[in-house]
């Protein structure tokens, strides 16, 4: 195999630099800036996170309640775009309303020179689950919902316009760290996507649209949604661990495994699972949860291939009554914060990204006129 097949779909390829997060990388493992993803996880709100984030620093108490006061006084959407929200039909999918939705606001709030980056950036991460979920509940339930909240969290905010209730405990603060641990990561494909739009010097908007197309499909962000419709098919463990194996016979993809960068383990499985296991004893759930292991089990044993972040979150959202079509825009809300910041990073220090390809077409032929083809 030649270095350039190697290299195919830029894996391995160093494409940049960035201060924001390290991936698999030999002692650090999963950081952002500098910060352990578990420690993160166990001690941090996504708020911290994603302050820590988009301002280079963890918050002190004081930083920390006045962004958390400015994010909630940030929620409400503009009339024209509920408008936009309720033409959009209810068989769409909600990444493509998410797309359409962050678009028309670049449109009636536009972000300008670059000044006011980190002000857009919050309001992105304030409205995104009022756009998802305004069009959700009106053609889901018929309903124009308010979209602010008293809930101090994103998390909690979140389920309360999804339910009509603030969620209990248990369950914000799984939804909480599910968005710490989607947050940010490093160059992957949507984050690439929207560093490539920035660096023509586009707008905010623009960058976050082609970052939410880029996050929709399968081998990325949809991953999820794929993952829990795999699990649901099987009514057993065993059932599960021979569809598996029928699978791989087939050489089909088993979605939520595998990763470009992580070889042998992804480092948010581990509190996906525990998290799935804690949300599936709570709903007393015995299908499932022995079903999403059994398939672990196969894919390791026959391909040593590991759950990625993607197969937990399915049932972790599954157990939370969130509906299988908003798991990856769950994950837009969450990594708004890593693209946000990425796209300030890139503008930081900003050069074109424009790369070469290698010509493999036809060499110099003669023109042939068209009545001699
Ligand atoms: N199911 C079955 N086989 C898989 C697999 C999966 N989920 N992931 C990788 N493989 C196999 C490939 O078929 C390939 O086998 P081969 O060498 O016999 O051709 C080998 O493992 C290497 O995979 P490759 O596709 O070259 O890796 P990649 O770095 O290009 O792809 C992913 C990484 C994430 C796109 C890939 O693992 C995948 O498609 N996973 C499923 C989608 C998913 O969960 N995405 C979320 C990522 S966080």
């Amino acid at each position: 195999m030649t270095e350039k097949k190697k290299a195919g779909g830029l894996a391995g390829v160093v494409a940049g630099q960035t201060a924001l997060c390290t991936v698999g990388k030999e002692g650090a493992g999963l950081t952002y800036r500098g910060y352990d993803i578990y420690d993160l996880a166990d001690n941090a709100s996504f708020e911290e996170v994603a302050y820590l984030l988009l301002h280079g620093k963890l918050p002190s108490r004081a930083e920390l309640d006045g962004y958390i006061a400015n994010i909630k006084s940030l929620r409400s959407l503009p009339d024209a775009l509920k408008t936009v929200l309720e033409m959009v039909p209810a068989g769409t999918h909600p990444m493509d309303v998410l797309r359409t939705g962050v678009s028309f606001l670049g449109n009636i709030e536009p972000e300008g020179d670059f000044s006011n980056q980190a002000g857009v950036a919050d309001r992105l991460l304030a409205c995104l689950p009022s756009i998802l979920l305004y069009w959700h509940r009106f053609h889901a339930d018929g309903v124009r919902i308010e979209t602010t909240t008293d809930d101090d969290s994103i998390a909690g905010h979140f389920l309360h316009l999804l339910h009509g209730e603030a969620p209990p405990e248990l369950v914000r603060k799984s939804l909480d760290t599910t968005l710490i641990l989607y947050a940010e990561h490093e160059f992957n494909a949507s984050t690439f996507a929207g560093r490539v739009i920035t660096g023509t010097l586009s707008d905010m908007h623009s960058a976050v649209v082609g970052a939410i197309g880029a996050l929709r499909g399968p081998l990325h962000g949809g991953a999820n949604e794929a993952a829990m419709e795999l699990i649901q098919k099987f009514d057993s463990p065993d059932a599960a661990t021979a569809g598996i194996h029928a699978m791989l016979e087939r050489k089909d993809l088993i979605m939520g495994f595998g990763h470009r960068v992580y070889t042998t383990s992804d480092p948010r499985n581990a509190l996906n699972k525990r998290m799935s296991k804690a949300l599936a004893d709570r709903a007393g759930d015995t299908l499932l949860f022995p079903v999403s292991e059994a398939i672990e089990k196969v894919m390791w044993d026959e391909k040593r291939l590991f759950a990625n972040a993607d197969f937990y979150a399915a049932t972790v959202y599954h157990f939370m009554g969130v509906p299988t079509y908003l798991f990856t825009p769950i994950f837009v809300c969450s990594r708004i914060t890593g693209w946000a910041a990425h796209i300030m990073e890139q503008r930081a220090d900003n050069k074109l990204i424009r790369p070469a390809a290698e010509y493999i077409g036809p060499s110099l032929r003669e023109w042939v006129a068209i009545d001699d083809r």
